[in-house]
């Protein structure tokens, strides 16, 4: 049987898309195992399976290493990847917002400065708002900037919010609401249609409903 090769966000969201794969027919058993491995094979179902760095996704599919991959709607937007989006698989849903301290307010005198893992998308939104930025790249705990004075807001994803509660900043604005997608390269897609689109099918027929954000 012909294999479709799948990126899988390590992590949480990995967890919850591998076991929405299972459902419709594409278990691994070996991924289940303990272990460090990063390739998990089931030939009697005809999938293959990669742990990758979630940001990753979008290039392992780009380029063909995998056939398909599920990317959270974010990173989709930041990279901006020539794939094929095939399903709203629902799952990992959070928004994209802007936050500061709760006391900031923008007087939209100064150019406003942004800490974010997204300045694609932070660019973008300001830009729509005709509002200067200067943009701060940070890989991670994003909260910490406004805290330190190392910035004025901060475009990050929000889920439960607590993390910006705990650190006494609040939701400015909300930029876009975000899910996981799968994708699908675009000659992978010609070449192994009927598979890819069966996957697509019954993972989207599978779609987590979720609740209201
Ligand atoms: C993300 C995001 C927020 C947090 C939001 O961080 O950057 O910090 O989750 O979740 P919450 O609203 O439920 O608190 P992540 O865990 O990806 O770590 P990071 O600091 O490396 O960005």
């Amino acid at each position: 049987m012909e294999m479709i090769n799948i990126a899988l966000p390590k992590g949480r969201l990995g967890e919850s898309v591998y076991a929405m794969f299972k459902a419709v027919g594409y278990a691994c058993p070996a991924i289940e195992e303990e272990n460090r491995k990063l390739v998990f094979e089931n030939p009697a179902a005809g999938v293959r399976y990669f742990w990758v760095k979630p940001s990753d996704v979008p290039i392992y599919v780009q380029r063909g290493a995998a056939d398909v991959g599920v990317a959270g709607k974010d990173i989709l937007l930041e990279h901006g990847p020539d794939v094929y989006e095939l399903a709203d698989l629902g799952v990992g849903r959070c928004r994209m917002c802007v936050a500061a301290k709760a006391d900031f307010q923008d007087d939209g005198a100064r150019t406003l400065r942004v800490a974010t893992k997204f300045s694609r998308i932070a660019r973008g939104y300001y830009a729509s708002l005709s509002r200067d930025i200067d943009v701060i790249p940070l890989n991670g705990s994003i909260e910490l900037a406004p805290l330190l004075g190392l910035s004025d807001v901060i475009v990050d994803i929000v889920e439960t919010g607590r993390t910006l509660a705990e650190n006494g900043l609040e939701v400015k604005a909300e930029i876009l609401p975000v899910s996981a997608r799968l994708i699908a390269n675009k000659v992978s897609y010609k070449f192994k249609n009927q598979a890819i689109r069966q996957m697509a099918l019954r993972m989207a027929e599978n779609k987590q409903q979720g609740g209201a954000l």
